[in-house]
């Protein structure tokens, strides 16, 4: 079966998370992604939290499948010329580097321009322009610059980044929006153009929903869904919410059996508002559902500690399997929290090819992440992710490079 960026030439020159992830699913969908690395070292994370000695660790291989990779050192002129070939090949440049490093290159965007007009070139960087444009941006700087660490956490303790990478592999998303949008608007205009995606921005626009908050805040001095309504203070910034829904159903973690032992037996709750006689039901305080102070969902925004603390009473009774089923029964809307242990073993997310077991010539056998985005007319096949150099020889050739030549250019040090 064909696949949806059949024909599309990446060239891929990022490196670490970001950049990688947004390759990697453009790769997933069917474009051929040429991933330029440096002679003898490549992409810093192959060396990264390595688990086994001499092998590309997990952090390259889960971020780098169904791509290929070509050694080059760009500084060298005549790898420089490699890569002009490259630019005039592919459709798409993709990079992450900090800012300015590919102007050093020497392959500014009229450079470019001038070896390929119809090249798109899609960065990420941590800032857009401003104060910070110049910095050098890892994960936990754009989640804190983008308002998500400001907003984590519990209101008496310090920020809080969170497990999701947002800042990298959400960014990385957001760019690969970018490219294909660049890519649909150059079949009307024929012309490339510069796609950005920033780091601080890509938290931001997944925060919006605490930006929204800021404001109600200034408005009206308080937020009832908030757990400081009605007994704690708020201040002049949208505090941190613990465990609070961010929507307009309230909601909470909650205890399950054996949380005393097991640190994920846990259920996030929800106290959906048509729903609200069958929790009263479930959890056997059928009076609730009547009773002015719990009847309506403004009634009960005072009250949802104790309404949680009750709930949680029953949950406590049930593992988090177990309230997950019954819940489920009526509509409760709730969700287990499982470790990553149990996501890893889970058969559904093997089935649909979300979690895939990937060989690998030096590693073996290892878990990774499939394509979250599943096209009924581009399945994705998740392929391993290549040694460093191991398509040189193939793509070279494909530039027109004979044998004698490219042999010539790795005793030069260019390839
Ligand atoms: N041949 C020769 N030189 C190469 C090369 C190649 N194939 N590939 C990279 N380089 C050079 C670059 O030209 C640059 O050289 P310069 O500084 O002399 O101009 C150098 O390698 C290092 O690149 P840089 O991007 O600065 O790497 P770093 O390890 O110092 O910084 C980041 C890493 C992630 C902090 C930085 O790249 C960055 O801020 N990127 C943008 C934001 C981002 O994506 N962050 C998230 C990462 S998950």
């Amino acid at each position: 079966m064909s696949k949806a960026l059949d024909g599309v030439r990446i060239l891929d020159f990022t490196h670490v998370q970001s950049g990688p992830t947004c390759t990697q699913l453009l790769a997933w969908f069917g474009a051929d992604v040429i991933k330029v690395e440096r002679a003898g070292a490549g992409d810093i994370t192959r060396e990264q939290l390595r688990d086994i000695p001499d092998v590309d660790s997990l952090y390259f291989t889960m971020l780098n499948h169904n791509k290929r990779s070509v050694t080059i050192d760009t500084k060298n002129p005549e790898g420089k010329q490699v890569l002009e070939a490259l630019i005039q090949k592919c459709d798409v440049l993709v990079e992450n580097f900090a800012p300015g490093a590919l102007d050093r290159m020497g392959f500014t965007w009229e450079r470019i321009q001038e070896l390929n007009p119809r090249m798109i070139v899609a960065s990420v960087k941590g800032f857009g322009p401003g104060p910070y444009e110049d910095c050098k941006v890892y994960e936990n700087v754009a989640q804190c610059a983008g308002g998500a660490a400001s907003t984590t956490g519990f209101d008496d303790g310090p920020p809080v980044v969170t497990g999701a990478q947002i800042g990298d592999s959400g960014t990385g998303l957001h760019l690969a929006l970018g490219i294909v949008t660049a890519l649909f608007q150059r079949t009307q205009t024929g012309r490339g153009q510069r796609v950005l995606a920033a780091m601080q921005d890509g938290v931001l626009n997944l925060c919006r929903v605490k930006l929204r908050d800021q404001q109600r805040l200034e408005r009206n001095g308080t937020m009832k869904e908030y757990p400081q309504y009605p007994n704690g203070t708020f201040g002049e910034a949208v505090p941190r919410a613990g465990n609070a829904s961010g929507g307009g159903q309230p909601g909470w973690i909650l205890k399950c059996k054996g949380w005393e032992t097991d640190p994920n037996a846990y259920i996030y709750f929800i106290t959906q508002a048509p729903v609200w006689a069958k929790i009263c039901n479930v959890i056997g305080k059928e009076e609730w559902a009547t009773h002015p102070d719990y009847a309506t969902p403004a009634a009960r925004l005072p009250h949802l500690k104790d309404i949680f603390a009750e709930i949680e009473r029953w949950t406590m009774t049930k593992t988090k399997f177990e309230a997950m089923q019954i819940l489920n029964k009526y509509d409760i809307p709730c969700g287990p929290i499982l470790s990553m242990k149990e996501i890893a073993e889970e058969p559904s997310l093997r089935k649909t090819g979300t979690i895939v077991e990937v060989d690998h010539p030096t590693r073996g056998k290892y878990l990774t992440v499939g394509n979250p985005i599943k096209l009924s007319d581009s399945p994705t096949e998740v392929k391993r992710s290549p040694l460093l150099g191991e398509h040189t020889d193939e793509v070279m050739a494909e530039l027109g490079y004979s044998p004698e030549q490219i042999s010539a250019l790795r005793t030069a040090g260019a390839i």
